[in-house]
């Protein structure tokens, strides 16, 4: 038997009494179904109290920061970093082979004044000059290995969440955040984080169009985190699950980032019973998904948590009591990491066979090939282009899109199964697409907001046949200036602006936006939207 700290040997005991399954800390159960079992911490009591440290170290194999990572900790003012919090978490968690989940970079709490007041230019920077610094730092360092890139960007109605950031930016500030990690850490796992996105309901479905729609421009969102701050009072969101099936369809990595139950005060066997049954319910549901990477409990002892301090008449919603002895909900939570290793298929299918391209255009080739047969079910296929998955497909077809006139690509398709197996590659094709006839497009721009001394122009819409790229000019009213702008390279010359496509949009649908001040009182907006 490995060597465990008193409290974990508390637990040992205690769950000796429970059904015939092997007593190991939590994260020995996880990482045997290859998940994580993590905990949020926070540095005072990892600073202060032996019990917390033994307990934080011994039972879980992943950390995230509880607030040492934020904005208002790690530049409280502007260029100056402070990394004290963030290292110590590091470290603890290098020291017992623990990963760490970076939280948060974009955010619009706990993020300080002076990045709230900055105008839109500045503010962009701001944002780039963070990501870079904070995510950079830990770019080459094995433990951190994911962060949440933005969090908590949606209204409970799915509409977004009118922060300053949203406010300032547009939409647009989610995207270059992603791009703007992904560009710090190539190799970290980024992620999109909210609360009360358990279950399927009109804001987790606005999370899902939101990734579906910033995947298929390209922006590298990695993963979704469901927070799962859960309260007795208000059910379990049984559609867990499936929801997390779906958004698992897209691609994406999910995880439970913030587990916990709160009940009303005081606690009585009762809530100790329904809270064991929620926790449960997410490990379970956790363990049927092969996307789901794991779980975060936010916290592990209701002497530090945070609920209190914001819910006063709720609380003891961790997993262990304010004296550092388990309660029901980490029986709930060992169990069901310890139980029965149900559709554990590692067979994957067989590759698919005789892949052939027609019908290529300009733009678009279709692809076909011969079905995969796998013992558990084949359930779609990937497709590759030069070696990077572009797309799936549920039968045996696919038609590639976007592509460059006179350009040669190679494709190849693998099919997974419904454990999630993948096949190898099938062998490949190769395609040259035809000379490109030149296309038309047309652009059409919105006044998103204005103001006696400005406005911001979003979207600006492009659409046309064969686009690979497109130009649009417009005429600035005397007197105004650009003040930023987002999704396409804009020059001013004398009046006249002229907007080019980023290349990562450069097909028909693309959007741009751009904020402008004038002089008080000149109601005048531009005018001459042309695209070429
Ligand atoms: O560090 C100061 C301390 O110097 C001061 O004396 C004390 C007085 O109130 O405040 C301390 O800061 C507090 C900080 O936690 C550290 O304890 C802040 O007031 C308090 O607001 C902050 O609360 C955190 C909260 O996020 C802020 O929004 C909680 O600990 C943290 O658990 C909570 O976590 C969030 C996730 O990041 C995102 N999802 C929701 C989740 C729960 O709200």
């Amino acid at each position: 038997m490995r060597w465990l700290p008193a409290a974990a040997m508390l637990s040992t005991l205690l769950i000796a009494a429970a059904p015939a399954q092997a007593s190991e800390p939590l994260r020995e159960h996880a990482a045997d179904r290859g998940k994580f079992i993590g905990a949020a911490l926070a540095t005072g009591p990892l600073s202060n109290e032996t019990a917390y440290r033994n307990i934080a170290a011994s039972e879980f194999n992943q950390v995230t920061a509880e607030n040492a990572m934020k904005w208002d900790a790690t530049e409280p003012s502007d260029g100056q970093y402070n990394f004290g919090g963030a290292d110590q978490i590091v470290a603890f968690a290098t020291q017992n082979n623990q990963q760490v989940h970076g939280h948060t970079l974009v955010w619009h709490s706990q993020t300080p004044n002076w990045v709230q007041g900055l105008s839109a230019a500045n503010m962009r920077t701001a944002m780039q000059d963070h990501i870079a610094t904070v995510v950079g730092r830990y770019a080459s360092n094995a433990t951190v290995v994911s962060w949440d890139v933005v969090n908590e960007v949606f209204n409970e109605d799915g509409t977004f969440r009118q922060s300053f950031w949203y406010n300032t930016l547009g939409q647009s500030f989610i995207a270059d955040a992603f791009r703007y990690a992904r560009a710090a850490d190539p190799n970290a796992r980024l992620c999109i984080n909210d609360y009360n996105v358990e279950g399927i309901n009109a804001k987790s479905t606005a999370m899902y169009n939101l990734v579906s729609s910033l995947r298929q421009q390209g922006v590298p969102v990695d993963c979704v985190g469901f927070q799962g701050h859960l309260a007795t009072q208000y059910g379990f969101p049984s559609s867990l699950q499936q929801n997390m099936e779906r958004f698992a369809a897209l691609g994406v990595q999910v995880r439970v980032t913030e587990l916990d139950v709160r009940v009303q005060m005081p606690r009585d066997a009762n809530d100790d019973a329904t809270q064991a049954t929620y926790y449960r319910n997410v490990i379970n549901a956790c363990n049927a998904v092969q996307a789901c990477a794991g779980v975060t409990i936010w916290g592990f002892t209701d002497k530090h948590s945070w609920v209190p301090d914001t819910f006063p008449s709720e609380g003891a919603a961790l997993i262990y009591d304010a004296n550092y002895a388990v309660k029901p909900s980490y029986t709930a939570v060992h169990d069901a990491l310890a139980g029965p290793v149900t559709g554990d298929d590692t067979t994957p299918p067989t590759a698919p066979a005789n892949l052939a391209a027609s019908g290529t255009t300009s733009t678009s080739t279709n692809l076909s090939w011969s079905a995969s047969t796998d013992n558990v079910g084949v359930t779609g296929y990937e497709i590759l282009r030069n070696g990077t998955q572009v797309g799936t497909s549920t039968t045996t077809g696919f038609t590639a899109s976007g592509l460059t006139p006179s350009t040669a690509y190679q494709f190849q398709v693998r099919a997974r199964d419904a454990a999630g197996n993948r096949s190898t590659l099938s062998s490949a094709v190769n395609v040259t697409t035809q000379p490109g006839t030149g296309g038309s497009c047309t652009a059409t721009a919105v006044t998103q907001t204005q103001w006696s001394t400005g406005y911001v122009i979003q979207p600006v819409t492009v659409t046309g046949s064969g686009l690979n790229g497109w130009t649009v000019t417009f005429t600035l009213p005397a007197g105004h200036a650009i003040t930023g702008s987002w999704n396409a390279t804009l020059t001013v010359s004398g009046q006249t602006v002229t907007a080019k496509n980023m290349p990562y949009n450069a097909g028909s649908g693309a959007t741009f936006g751009f904020q402008a001040s004038r002089p008080a009182g000149n109601t005048a907006l531009p005018t001459g939207f042309t695209c070429s």
